[in-house]
């Protein structure tokens, strides 16, 4: 039996590529597992990009409501709001407390994000030490992450290592699944889709917007009469990633064959990912205009959730020793 474990930020809305590279084939790995999933939005990572209380809660339910729209079954998952279990910055401590100061300080993510900002906080720092927390608490088995957390889950490992080592069999030592089959998908501008880089397609929300994300996808300046090189082109790319290989097949021969021109590619990529994602966008719209059934929902995850949290971390309590001791003996005066 193997438990799934995986957590998305709140840091923005869910976009093509999250879906694509990382919902839909979550869902799909935690659903062929006869054990429930464990699936998390993880607003306390957000919190260290996000300062704007409204717009995080407003990030919190958009993620929610996709990943219920792409077909997760919140009765048979464990899913929740990472914050609604408190019991994760706990254990966020003692594994703190056991972590290397250079192992964060030399982390890939560390240095790159970092050297980006003007102020980097403690909480961008210790942030793959709560990553390694959100796992180890629930003593999850598998963990389906992009390449990017290769060194989260390295490091996940190690801390779950010493902390055995240290005070005795706790935890289980995680692996990652790593997604090969699924193609970083480009954004509108061309570079890797990204909230970061603000070029992504919201496939779940307003139609009229997205056409006009579509009709920004940068192209190359090859005449309307010229053969194109589907390869090397954006609006193709992303065709191909939704449609079925026989329409890619006909858009690659137009194409190929010239007289067939960019602004007519562009169009035929919102019609496919109108139709691909109709019955999502719909479930969308259904969850996103329910808050109170995503608290629900929420809420009912949290308790599962909180249960396993405490069983772990009771005995994460007596092997570390604070809190109340089990073994009520008395302290001899020394
Ligand atoms: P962003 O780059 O927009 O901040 P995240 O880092 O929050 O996205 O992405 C969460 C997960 O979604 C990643 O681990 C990765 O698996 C997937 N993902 C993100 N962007 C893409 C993309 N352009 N193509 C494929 N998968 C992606
Ligand atoms: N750091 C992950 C990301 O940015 C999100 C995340 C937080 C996560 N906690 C996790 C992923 C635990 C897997 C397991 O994608």
């Amino acid at each position: 039996m193997s438990r799934i474990l995986t957590g998305i930020q709140s840091s923005g809305k869910p976009h093509l590529g999250n879906l694509l590279g990382a919902i839909f084939p979550a869902i799909e790995l935690a659903d062929a597992q006869a054990e429930p999933a464990y699936l998390f939005i993880a607003d306390l990572h957000a919190l260290t990009t996000v300062r704007d209380a409204r717009l995080l809660r407003e990030n919190t339910y958009a993620v929610a409501a996709t990943w219920l729209a792409c077909g997760l079954d919140p009765k048979r998952h464990v899913f929740f709001r990472q914050s609604d279990v408190p019991e994760v910055t706990e254990l966020a401590w003692y594994l703190s407390c056991l972590t290397p100061y250079p192992m964060l300080a030399n982390a890939h993510s560390f240095k790159e994000k970092s050297a980006h900002l003007a102020e980097v906080s403690a909480g961008l720092f210790t942030y793959p030490v709560l990553m390694a927390a959100d796992i180890l608490l629930y003593q999850a088995d598998w963990i389906p992450v992009g390449k990017d957390q290769k060194q989260h889950i390295e490091i996940t490992r190690d801390l779950a290592g010493a902390f055995n080592r240290v005070y005795g069999e706790i935890f289980k030592l995680p692996e990652p699944v790593f997604r090969e089959e699924v193609m970083v998908l480009p954004g509108i501008d061309g570079r890797k889709m990204s909230k970061s880089y603000g070029n992504t397609l919201d496939v779940l929300g307003d139609l009229q917007e997205l056409h006009k994300r579509v009709k920004r996808i940068v192209t190359d300046a090859t005449p309307l009469h010229a053969p194109k090189d589907p390869e090397r082109c954006t609006v193709f790319q992303l065709f191909a990633a939704v449609a079925s290989p026989e329409r890619t097949a006909e858009l690659r021969e137009k194409y190929l064959s010239g007289g067939y021109g960019y602004g007519q590619a562009k169009e035929a990529l919102f019609e496919v990912l109108k139709e691909r994602f109709a019955a999502q966008r719909e479930a969308y719209e259904r969850w996103w205009s329910a808050p109170d059934e995503m608290e629900k929902v929420l809420w009912m995850g949290a308790q599962k959730a909180r249960e396993e949290a405490e069983r772990t971390l009771s005995r994460v309590r007596q092997a570390v020793g604070v809190g109340a001791s089990i073994f009520r003996r008395s302290f001899s005066r020394g």
